[in-house]
């Protein structure tokens, strides 16, 4: 049993739509590139893979890539793209499922750690990903840093996308550590849509905390696929782990 919410059927429709600017060239290149680096020969694991945004192209890249995702409409979406030969997923939870073999990279993007909302399911994520590592290989999260500094007291929510098509705000309970991204959306027809995503945010220093649990070692953190510094105003951290 997860916390997770499960994505259903049209989410997975709408996904790479949604998603459109993370599927472009410009944030999918230094992606896979910053990742193709770090699995050498692979093969590589990809937990909650989704519709294969980024599993799909490494695999193109020549490295074996294996994936793990909660829902069953997601992996179907994949399963348009490619074969299960090419790209085997197993259908289950990030934190507690295991799949046959030992990887060089284990990966884990677009702030999904956050998708599993207890702390003891993001610790056995990084306990499930540190299992399926080699000795030598890497643990890779991408992860927003929470933007707490935008939220004074007294205030509901923090926007994050305010367009013509779509609202975008977070609402977030301090004492737990638990936020809801909310979504409005307009659609071709006009009519307004509304959906809801919650998470549990952690900082960088508990993420490390949790690969200390582990058994990992942190190795690189920069703000960003192109190795851009980390800084105390970056909104996002990609951060290496190493298996001793
Ligand atoms: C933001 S999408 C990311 C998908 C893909 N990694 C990408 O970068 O496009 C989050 C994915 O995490 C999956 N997910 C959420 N909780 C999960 C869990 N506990 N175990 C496995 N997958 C999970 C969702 O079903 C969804 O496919």
């Amino acid at each position: 049993m997860t916390s997770s919410d499960l994505w259903d059927e049209a989410t997975a429709q709408r996904y790479d739509d949604d998603a459109a600017d993370m599927f472009g060239p410009q944030v999918l290149g230094p992606t896979v590139d910053f990742l193709a680096r770090l699995a050498g020969a692979g093969p590589a694991l990809e937990l909650a893979i989704g519709t294969g945004r980024v599993g799909v192209p490494l695999a193109e890249r020549g490295i074996p890539v294996t994936g793990i995702e909660l829902s069953a409409p997601m992996v179907a979406r994949l399963r348009q793209k490619v074969d299960e030969a090419t790209l085997p997923v197993t259908v289950g939870d990030m934190a507690t499922t295991t799949v046959p073999g030992y990887f060089t990279l284990v990966y884990l993007v677009f702030n999904t750690i956050g998708n599993l909302r207890t702390q003891q399911e993001q610790v056995e994520c990084f306990r499930n990903a540190a299992r399926h590592l080699r000795s030598g290989g890497r643990f890779v999260i991408e992860l927003w840093v929470p933007p707490l500094r935008r939220f004074p007291p007294g205030q509901a929510g923090v926007p994050f996308d305010i367009t013509a098509r779509h609202l975008g705000f977070d609402t977030y309970d301090l004492a737990t550590q638990q936020g809801t991204s909310h979504h409005y959306t307009t659609g071709d027809d006009g009519l307004i849509r509304y959906g809801a995503s919650n998470f549990r945010y952690i900082w960088p220093a508990e993420c490390d905390l949790m690969a200390q649990l582990a058994g990992l070692e942190l190795e690189e953190r920069v703000a960003g696929w192109d190795r851009s510094p980390f800084t105390s105003d970056s909104e996002s951290h990609i951060s290496v782990w190493c298996k001793p």
